[in-house]
């Protein structure tokens, strides 16, 4: 008994080596952190639950017989975030480079397929040359089985990717199908073909990091939704950000303790919208001013900036926040703002999380570049998730709300439950000026008459009475009581039941 008690610590303490202390010296050279050692800081202290440690490849081509290292370059298991469970797989960068082969692609598989089994989120930390070369096609083949299952985890378990290193080919379809992707600055990279084979092709010099670094896709491709500036934020950020998610599609997501009274009242929201209605604002001081103790996870801040999305809690409960941007076009609503809000609009919609629509909207992005890019297929996109979706859906215009942008943002006739104004808001066709320039026409020549049908425009319909007097505000509130009136439209929705239509599946404009 004892030689097989002692086989067993050596085999572990192999494991624990993965590709030895050279390797793992060289991993930390470049400001990396291993496998192993980003568990352990993402995971509750001693909760880890390692499966299939002692996995092994089944290659024996290249000599790849004698090169075999318990665990195949993967680490798997499960294990808790404030308690919470969570699956979790960490590629191994110093096996064979984190590169995925048949083996390595099983044990990612059977993880989340326990954890879409038992109901829990999983989350996947990627560094990796991608597929294990040596093994030809039973690696891709490895990976669409991945692949697979993260369609069909899609919107039943939260699914969370790290990018902590090299992720390229089609090894960067996983973390694109999953709910969020995080990546480290300077040392992760995504991209479908390298800098050398870009060069061949287009002739285009780049490097790794301007092609698919951390900064190219969380402000330019929108392919992250956060670029953190090493390993251990990157782990602690996503600690912070699992609280504010379910553990599945059928579950409530956690509700914290709140001190922050739900009565709460803000005078300075009251001055928040200028006077000058050309003057912009932070929108963001509303979302932190209203969010319980003012905390707001902000996800893609710097991709799209005229629209801001993330999560806060109101009593407790995480609340979705999508919010138009007057710093940044003015709030309007283009390509990649409407993407950005409406996939976001559809991970609540999918995990019951409510959505807070905060509106200042001029309206859509005018130009060629627009049209050309399909703003009227991209636009759809959040129109049609909002239509879609059936969670609570509270929605307050602080200003303007123009012409479609109005209809889309959550209106009444959206299915929006509960829908406010602050005395400030504008809802009309579109802007005083362009309206009295087309209506008025004849007159254009005729300075003092336009500015006259001008105010005559705004004083008749920039206001939220006309909507209010047709049922589609519920309520023109003072913005000081923004979080009361907020937090008791949630909890009047607590219940809320609303089911769509039968159907294999919709057909968003993708
Ligand atoms: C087998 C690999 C590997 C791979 C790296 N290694 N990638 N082994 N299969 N795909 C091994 C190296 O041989 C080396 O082994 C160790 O991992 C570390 O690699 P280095 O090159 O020394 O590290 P570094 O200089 O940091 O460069 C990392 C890298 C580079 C940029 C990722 O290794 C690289 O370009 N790898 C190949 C990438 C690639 O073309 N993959 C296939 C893509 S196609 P030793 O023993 O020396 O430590 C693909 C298709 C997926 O993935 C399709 C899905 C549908």
């Amino acid at each position: 008994m004892q030689d097989v008690l002692q086989q067993l610590q050596e085999k572990r303490a192999a494991a624990l080596l993965g590709g030895g202390q050279q390797r793992i010296d060289a991993q930390h050279g470049k400001g990396k952190l291993t496998a192993r050692e980003r568990l352990a800081i993402l995971l509750d202290d001693g909760s880890f639950e390692e499966w299939d440690m002692f996995v092994e490849h089944r290659c024996t081509d290249f000599g790849m017989e004698d090169q075999k290292v318990t665990g195949d370059g993967v680490i798997t298991g499960y294990g808790t975030i404030n308690g919470r469970l969570v699956f979790v797989f960490s590629q191994d960068f110093t096996v064979f480079g984190g590169s995925l082969s048949e083996a390595h692609a099983e044990k990612i598989c059977k993880v989340m397929d326990q954890a879409m089994k038992v109901g829990a989120p999983l989350i996947g930390i990627n560094d990796s040359g991608g597929a294990r070369i040596q093994e030809g096609v039973a690696s891709l083949g490895g990976y669409a089985e991945v692949f697979q299952r993260n369609m069909l985890a899609s919107g039943v378990i939260p699914q969370i990717s790290l990018i902590m290193g090299p992720c390229a080919g089609g090894a960067v379809y996983s973390p694109a199908i999953t709910d969020f992707v995080f990546m480290v600055k300077d040392s992760s990279y995504m991209f479908v073909t390298g800098p050398d084979v870009v060069k061949t092709v287009t002739h285009e010099e780049v490097t790794a990091e301007q092609l698919g670094g951390a900064i190219t896709h969380s402000s330019r491709s929108g392919v992250a939704d956060l670029a953190l500036e090493n390993d251990v934020e990157a782990l602690l950020t996503t600690r912070r950000f699992f609280n504010f998610l379910p553990s599945n599609n059928r579950d409530k997501p956690p509700v914290w303790p709140c001190e922050d009274p739900a009565t709460r009242e803000e005078a300075s929201l009251d001055t928040l919208v200028p006077d000058d209605p050309a003057k912009p604002y932070d929108i963001k001081e509303l979302i932190t001013k209203i969010a319980d103790e003012g905390d707001f996870f902000e996800v893609q801040p710097d991709y799209a900036k005229n629209m801001v999305i993330g999560f806060i809690r109101l009593e407790g409960a995480p609340v979705g926040v999508v919010a138009n941007q007057p710093m940044v076009l003015a709030g309007c609503l283009d390509i990649s703002s409407s993407t950005k809000g409406a996939r976001f609009v559809r991970f609540c919609d999918a995990f019951s999380i409510p959505i807070l629509t905060l509106v200042d909207v001029p309206g859509f992005m005018p130009g060629t570049t627009q049209e050309y890019g399909g703003i009227i297929k991209h636009g759809a996109k959040l129109l049609y998730a909002y239509a879609e979706a059936t969670v609570p859906k509270v929605t307050l215009i602080t200003r303007k709300a123009y012409g479609g942008a109005y209809d889309v943002m959550a209106s009444k006739h959206l299915r929006g439950d509960v829908n406010m104004a602050w005395p400030s808001a504008e809802i009309a066709v579109m802007g005083p000026k362009g309206a009295v320039e087309i209506i008025f026409r004849k007159a254009l020549g005729d300075p003092a008459a336009i500015a006259a049908r001008t105010e005559e425009y705004r004083r008749k319909f920039a206001n939220p009475f006309i909507a209010g007097s047709r049922g589609y505000i519920d309520d023109v509130i003072m913005p000081r009581q923004t979080r009361a009136r907020v937090c008791r439209s949630l909890a009047m929705l607590l219940n809320k039941q609303v089911t769509n239509p039968w159907r294999k599946h919709g057909n968003i404009p993708l």
